[in-house]
């Protein structure tokens, strides 16, 4: 498709759409996914349901076939050449901890990250930075979760071995310049791992352009299955990074002694695969190039200004974060005076089977360090359309009416 998309025929291919009247608005958390992703998953199932990469018979080459046209369409996808550099995980926290764990850090060297990431990107550092001597150190983002370029060159220095921020925020929706960031980076000698979970369903990423040393993603926010992800990585930081898993598929030859680690990817793949989450991976890449991500990026940006101004005259909201749409990817977190955010959340259920997602949304140092409880989140997909936004803005003003602090 181009231009314009065709909201109505995208609803279509979505079963859950077909079937119910629901207004689905937690595609940060996981997205819907189309028939041909399901089809996918069950033609594995049904046709081909063998291992890859080990027996030689007709059914499991078929398997892993489907494996590396996946890398090779997920190397198209992200605009660079080798399919061999992207990893099957089972979403982006596994692809964060891969390299957390697979650096060779030294005692001394720090981690830097922002004070605006989600405990995928927190977690690991904490536990790496226990008892290593690693430290961490965090980018301040503005107070409304706008990243600061000002701030991150403050905090860099020589001892940086690894910048590790998100694209964008789950939160506030806002956009880290990764191509800034990496020559910022290159030029103090550190890495960069971006966490593209939030913006890869929703931008064209060029990963070729934006020379980060590592891309980690979730498939199932951009229409692929449930625990699947992707780990990219330039082939030179790939070969020195150690392997989270040992095992069957991932080495070369192995004695009673030693084991020699297979090339990459296969090193960091082992055991036998999720293979009909790696097929649906590349349906819903397929699914995603068809549509447009140009297309889709316009079409978040159309959403999210639709929201900002159906809910401008609602007594007591606050927007968390930027109050420009255009600052915001696809996500619209706020309060509303007087409700706690899960009674949102119900209060939408119940009314109209509208679904937002509320609490902390993993970014718990976010929301600390702006004395904020919690948030309810809004949050679009290509699948959205202005009805459901219409609906609800509705039945958000009906409950801050009937139970805010007006
Ligand atoms: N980080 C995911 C979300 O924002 C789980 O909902």
């Amino acid at each position: 498709m181009n231009g314009i998309m065709d909201i109505s025929a995208v609803r279509n291919d979505f079963p859950i759409l077909r079937k119910t009247e629901g207004v689905y608005l937690d595609s940060a958390c996981q997205s819907l996914r189309p028939d041909s992703v399901i089809k996918a998953i069950s033609e594995y199932y049904e046709d081909f349901p063998s291992c890859g990469g080990r027996s030689v018979y007709g059914m499991s080459a078929k398997v892993s076939l489907v494996t590396d046209e996946t890398r090779e369409k997920a190397a198209e996808f992200f605009g660079t050449d080798d399919p061999d550099c992207y990893i099957f995980t089972k979403n982006c926290t596994e692809g964060i901890n891969t390299v957390a764990r697979g650096i060779k850090f030294r005692k001394g060297e720090a981690v830097v990250t922002t004070d605006t990431e989600h405990n995928s990107n927190h977690v690991p550092w904490i536990v790496l930075s226990e008892g290593s001597g690693v430290k961490r150190r965090y980018s301040r983002s503005d107070d409304d979760g706008e990243f600061n370029i000002e701030n991150f060159k403050e905090v860099m220095g020589k001892d940086v071995r690894l910048v590790s921020l998100h694209h964008a925020s789950n939160v506030t929706g806002c956009v880290v310049p990764i191509r800034d960031i990496a020559e910022i980076a290159h030029d103090a000698g550190a890495e960069v791992l971006v966490d593209g979970s939030q913006a890869a369903p929703h931008m064209k990423i060029d990963l070729e352009k934006a020379d980060v040393d590592y891309y980690s993603l979730s498939a199932h926010k951009m229409l692929g299955p449930s625990g699947m992800g992707l780990l990219y990585g330039k082939k030179e930081c790939l070969n020195s990074l150690r392997p989270l898993t040992a095992g069957g598929g991932a080495v070369g030859l192995a004695s009673y002694d030693k084991a020699d680690l297979a090339p990459v990817p296969d090193r960091f793949e082992a055991g036998l695969q999720n293979y009909s989450g790696i097929a649906g991976t590349k349906a819903a890449l397929e699914y995603l190039e068809k549509v447009g991500m140009d297309d889709i990026y316009d079409h978040g940006r159309r959403l999210m200004r639709s929201i900002f101004k159906r809910t401008e005259g609602i007594e007591g909201l606050s927007a968390v974060g930027p109050k420009d749409p255009d600052r915001r990817c696809a996500a619209f977190s706020f309060n509303i005076e007087g409700l706690s955010p899960h009674d949102i959340a119900m209060m939408l259920d119940k009314m109209d089977n509208i679904m937002i997602r509320s609490g902390m949304h993993c970014a718990h140092p976010f929301f600390s360090s702006r004395g904020i409880e919690g948030s309810a989140r809004a949050s679009v997909y290509l699948y959205n359309n202005e009805k459901d936004i219409e609906r609800f803005a509705t039945a958000l003003g009906k409950a801050a009416e009937a139970f805010g602090n007006r």
